[in-house]
């Protein structure tokens, strides 16, 4: 077999792999048991890039690695900044392969230690910061004019009540063309009993008002996205399942 055929066999390995790691319910079942202990220690919270926390986990950074990498976008927006280690990721792995590109991060509550974290990193020189809310239609249009005739990914991260997650849905997909991605965090808040549901999040968020609710009304209305099943299936270690959604036409 010669070197562009194994690549090949080894992408599709890969691919089948992840696939079949998601169409397991057992899996799902026995990571969620695994996430709602690993969360009593805040498992999210735990992480950091370049020196910045970052408020993911592994495999999700692995995964936007990978987004980024083979969609090469122009622009990269995120809803929901903390405490910016995920801008910083964002624009060092564009750093690596692109002279012009965009961050674009929006947050209602930036902390100006945070803020200062930000822009005195060395990573910084992309990043564009608004400060409201994301789904406020003026910063809305702002962001829209700097994604024209832009390849762009979303990574929807702020608010995760069902009405707020719904809205940047249907907002920030106008900005994603085909092949384009949109990620929808904590999505996993919709497959936890109430009981596994985390106490400091449960009064309000709760299955039904959570972003994987909002996710399934709007990939019924939207069926230009799909779940990117490929994807999703390795991401069990994760608070994303099912969250990653492609652009297909
Ligand atoms: C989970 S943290 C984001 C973590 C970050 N994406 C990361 O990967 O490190 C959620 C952030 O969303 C912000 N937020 C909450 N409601 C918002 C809204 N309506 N619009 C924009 N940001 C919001 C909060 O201030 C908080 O900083």
């Amino acid at each position: 077999m010669n070197y562009i055929d194994d690549r090949k066999k080894f992408k599709l390995q890969m691919e089948q792999n992840s696939f079949k790691l998601g169409k397991s319910k057992i899996n799902l079942k026995k990571s969620i048991e695994i996430l709602t202990r690993f969360d009593r220690n805040y498992y999210s919270y735990i992480w950091s890039w370049l020196g910045i926390p970052i408020i993911q986990q592994p495999s999700e950074i692995l995964v936007n690695q990978e987004i980024i990498f083979n969609y090469k976008p122009d622009v990269v927006i995120e809803t929901g900044v903390a405490r910016g280690g995920s801008v910083i990721f964002y624009s060092s792995i564009l750093n690596l392969f692109k002279k012009k590109f965009k961050v674009i991060g929006i947050d209602i509550d930036l902390r100006d230690h945070n803020r200062k974290a930000i822009f005195n990193h060395k990573m910084s020189k992309n990043i564009k910061i608004f400060d409201g809310s994301s789904i406020d239609i003026k910063i809305f249009k702002k962001i829209k004019k700097l994604c024209k005739n832009k390849k762009v990914i979303v990574i929807l991260d702020s608010d995760h009540s069902k009405k707020h997650v719904l809205e940047e849905l249907n907002l920030y997909s106008k900005l994603v063309k085909k092949n384009g991605y949109i990620v929808v965090a904590d999505t996993i808040l919709g497959f936890l009993n109430k009981k596994q549901t985390p106490k400091k999040v449960s009064k309000v968020l709760y299955r039904g008002n959570e972003p994987y609710a909002a996710l399934k009304e709007f990939l019924k209305n939207n069926k230009n996205f799909v779940i990117d099943k490929k994807l999703n299936g390795k991401l069990l270690i994760s608070q994303n399942f099912s969250g990653y959604i492609k652009k297909i036409k």
